[in-house]
């Protein structure tokens, strides 16, 4: 990393320096810079209006950039280690997007984990490509995916010699972070490229004891929700390539086909700051907050009834770490569901990331201090101390059914469909995602023929309460069936 260079921000400078100018503007956006923005926008953006730019060649172009915008992306590269690094102004989902469609051309087959987010499967979509599942690992006592072991996805290589890519999501929601390294070297010895998902992992090269970085692994690809965990404003993304990575042209183009052309200059300088930040202050921001969170993690291992594993997780087979700063709190030995809980932290003030099973899920960032981490722990001792829970058993997961993929996804997608009664539609092909959280692992995808298995497993899930997400018809009386 060149120290020096990192202290420059070129594109929010650049954005400076031209809403100095103080230019008459005779293009978008209509507001121009609030002059006509209702009282409650000026309330609302402030300053940010006359800063609320799209696509001015005067600043640089995020598809074609050679002035700051070049500069931002080149120091972005520079600290993450990365060829080349791209900006995205609509998440992590078009970078994941992108990179499948750099690589994966109609019906050549792409290895990825059942669990994926659901933007891969948009990026199979809109490629055309074949998903080979990886199978699914699921540790019942924490209520968490594991992530496919090494030895899984050497196998499913050599099952599918003819497989372009891989795609993996590391670290997990969770931080739980896969044997990562021996999987790519297998991969790059067969000669496939190796994508992976690491929307939560944008601070992981700032502290030792975090998992090491996708690209420092050996990825091909990675794709960072910088907005996550890190500074930039909510939906800016960063994709990393590897230097010499051979489809930097097929990125390129992918990325301007998956986001606006009216990209928000607000947002590009939300990303630049982002990365000034991390590269002059990253180790002691990210440091106090992987500090922080072993202190909430520690007080809360002593609330009696609540629980939080910690790295014991590692005891599983084929992980190589864990993101300490992800902090599941298992009210199980209360007597709460993770719903329940989410309910009692949220009248006392405090909103969690997620819940499933018994579990909440806190995040700790470079955002908090001791004064919200002692909130949470206040928050959940409160909730431990109420009497009247009754210790509850874990809810131990049914077995998935095994996908039997009959169409591509975008086959799926492409074809008419019609609404069909559950238990009628065992043997048509289904045009949509059932996934229940947890386990969080879709039980049927489009383009995959629908079970009895599939079937026993949606109503067992039904009948206990659970509520599918991605279902057109949440009840799920009824399901989309491709007509064949
Ligand atoms: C594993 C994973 N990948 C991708 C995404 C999409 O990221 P973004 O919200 O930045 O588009 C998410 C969002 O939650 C995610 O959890």
């Amino acid at each position: 990393m060149d120290k020096i260079k990192q202290q420059q921000k070129p594109f929010v400078d650049a954005l400076e320096e031209y809403c100095r100018l103080q230019m008459i503007p005779f293009h978008t956006p209509g507001h121009k810079g609030g002059r006509q923005a209702s009282a409650y926008q000026r309330t609302l953006f402030g300053e940010a209006l006359r800063r609320d730019l799209g696509l001015m060649y005067a600043l640089d172009n995020l598809f074609q950039p050679v002035g700051p915008l070049q500069e931002a992306m080149a120091l972005a590269a520079d600290l993450y280690g990365a060829g080349k690094s791209f900006f995205s102004v609509n998440g992590t989902t078009a970078c994941n997007e992108a990179m499948i469609m750099a690589v994966c051309h109609e019906g050549e087959e792409i290895i990825i984990p059942r669990e994926a987010h659901r933007s891969v499967l948009g990026g199979i979509v809109l490629s055309g490509a074949m998903p080979v599942y990886l199978p699914s690992r699921f540790a019942s006592e924490e209520q968490v995916s594991l992530g496919p072991t090494p030895a899984a996805v050497m196998r499913t290589i050599q099952a599918h010699p003819r497989a372009k890519a891989v795609l993996l999501t590391y670290p997990t929601y969770e931080g739980i972070a896969i044997d990562l390294a021996p999987m790519i070297h297998y991969a790059h010895e067969r000669g496939l490229y190796v994508l992976v998902d690491e929307a939560h992992g944008a601070h992981l090269p700032f502290h030792p004891d975090l998992p090491a970085s996708a690209l420092a692994c050996g990825a091909d690809c990675a794709a960072q929700s910088t907005h996550k965990l890190t500074g930039s404003l909510t939906q800016t993304s960063m994709l990393h390539c590897r230097a010499d990575f051979p489809r930097l042209t097929q990125v390129t183009a992918a990325m301007s086909f998956v986001q606006s052309t009216s990209p928000n200059y607000w947002l590009l300088a939300s990303l630049d700051s982002a990365r000034h930040q991390l590269a002059t202050a990253g180790p002691a921001l990210i440091g106090k907050a992987v500090q922080l969170a072993r202190q909430v993690r520690s007080e809360i291992n002593g609330i009696q009834g609540l629980h939080s594993f910690g790295r014991e997780i590692l005891q599983y087979e084929g992980l190589s770490g864990l993101d300490e700063t992800k902090i599941c709190i298992d009210f199980s030995g209360v007597g709460l569901s993770g719903g329940e809980a989410e309910k009692q932290l949220r009248a006392q003030g405090i909103e969690v990331e997620l819940t499933a099973g018994n579990h909440v899920l806190a995040l700790l960032t470079m955002g908090d201090d001791e004064h919200t981490a002692a909130a949470l722990v206040q928050a959940c001792r409160r909730i431990a101390e109420k009497p009247g829970g009754q210790p509850t058993a874990v809810y131990r997961e049914l077995p998935l059914p095994v996908p039997v993929v009959v169409q591509t996804p975008r086959q799926a997608w492409r074809g008419t469909k019609e609404r069909v009664p559950l238990k009628k539609a065992v043997g048509r092909i289904v045009g949509e995602t059932i996934t229940f959280y947890p386990p969080g692992i879709p039980v049927i995808a489009p383009g995959e023929r629908l079970t009895g298995e599939c079937v026993r497993y949606i109503q067992e899930k039904m009948n206990r309460q659970y509520v599918p997400n991605g279902a057109s018809d949440i009840t799920l009386q009824t399901i989309l069936a491709v007509k064949e």
